[in-house]
C-alpha cells in the first residue's frame, strides 16, 4: 500500500489535534504534532524546551532552525516509515521548503495537505476554553465537550490566554497562511470547514484520504 504523508493545516484551535486524534486511529498513522513535542521538551527541561519556551508563551513561533532538524528526524524513524500525520509542522515557507527538500533526497512525497478553517472568533471562543486532563492528555471544551465526570481536575495551556490566542492567530495570518497557496499551486490542498461538529469534520477529512489513497494506488 502507497505511504501516506499527510499534513493538517489551520489556525489555532480550527481542531487539527482534535481531528488528529481520531485520524491517527483510522490509518494507524504516527501523529507527529510540533506543539506536542515543544511541550514536553518545556517540562523535560532540555536546551530545545528553555530555547522555545520564550516564543512559546509570547505566542510567536521558534525558529526554523530550532524546530525543522527535530520534525525531519522524527519521520525518518521507523513508525514513520509507512506514513505520517504533521500536525503544526510546516509553519512557514521555509519550513515547507525544508520538508518538501527533505521528502523528496529520500524519494518518498507527501499525499495531501488538509486545511481545516475557522474564523478567528470562533478558534478564539475554542482556546479560551480548552481544558486537558493532565493524567491521559485528553482535550476538553468547557461548554463544547466538558468530561462526563465533573470531578476530573483539568489544567489549560500556558499560552492559552486570549491576548496570547491573538497573537498566535497573527503569526498564522502572516506567517503560515501563505502555505494555502503553496500547496494549493502543487496540487496537494485538500479543505475542511472547522466550524462543523467534530464527527461531521472527522467524516469529511477520512473520506478525503481514503480518495487520496486511492488515487495514489492507480
Ligand atoms: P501548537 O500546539 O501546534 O498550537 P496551535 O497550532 O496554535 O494549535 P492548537 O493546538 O492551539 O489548536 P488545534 O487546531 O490543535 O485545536 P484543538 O483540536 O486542540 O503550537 C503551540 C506553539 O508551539 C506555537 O505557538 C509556537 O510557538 C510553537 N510551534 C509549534 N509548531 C511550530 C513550528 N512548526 N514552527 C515554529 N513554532 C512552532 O481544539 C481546540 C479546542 O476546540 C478544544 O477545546 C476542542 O475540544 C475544541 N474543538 C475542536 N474541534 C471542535 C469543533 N469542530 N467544534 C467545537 N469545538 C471543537
Amino acid at each position: 500500500m502507497a505511504e501516506l504523508n499527510l499534513i493538517l493545516l489551520g489556525p489555532p484551535g480550527a481542531g487539527k489535534g482534535t481531528q488528529a486524534a481520531r485520524l491517527t486511529e483510522d490509518f494507524g498513522l504516527p501523529h507527529i504534532a510540533t506543539g506536542d513535542i515543544l511541550r514536553a521538551a518545556v517540562k523535560a527541561q532540555t536546551d530545545l524546551g528553555r530555547e522555545a519556551k520564550r516564543y512559546m508563551d509570547a505566542g510567536e513561533l521558534v525558529p526554523d532552525t530550532v524546530i525543522t532538524g527535530v520534525i525531519l528526524d522524527r519521520i525518518a524513524q521507523d513508525d514513520a516509515r509507512d506514513g505520517f500525520l504533521l500536525d503544526g509542522f510546516p509553519r512557514t515557507v521555509e519550513q515547507a521548503d525544508s520538508l518538501g527538500a527533505a521528502i523528496e533526497r529520500t524519494g518518498r512525497r507527501l499525499t495531501g495537505a488538509l486545511l481545516i478553517s475557522a474564523p478567528d472568533d470562533v478558534v478564539v471562543r475554542r482556546i479560551i476554553g480548552r481544558r486537558i486532563d493532565p493524567r491521559t492528555g485528553e482535550v476538553y471544551h468547557v461548554d463544547f465537550d466538558p468530561p462526563a465526570d465533573a470531578s476530573v481536575e483539568l489544567v489549560q495551556r500556558d499560552d492559552d490566554s486570549e491576548a496570547t490566542v491573538r497573537k498566535r492567530l497573527a503569526v498564522y495570518h502572516q506567517q503560515t497562511e501563505p502555505l494555502i497557496s503553496y500547496y494549493d499551486e502543487r496540487g496537494l490542498l485538500r479543505r475542511f470547514d472547522g466550524t462543523q461538529a467534530p464527527d461531521d469534520v472527522h467524516a469529511h477529512i477520512r473520506a478525503a484520504i481514503s480518495t487520496l489513497q486511492r488515487e495514489d494506488e492507480l
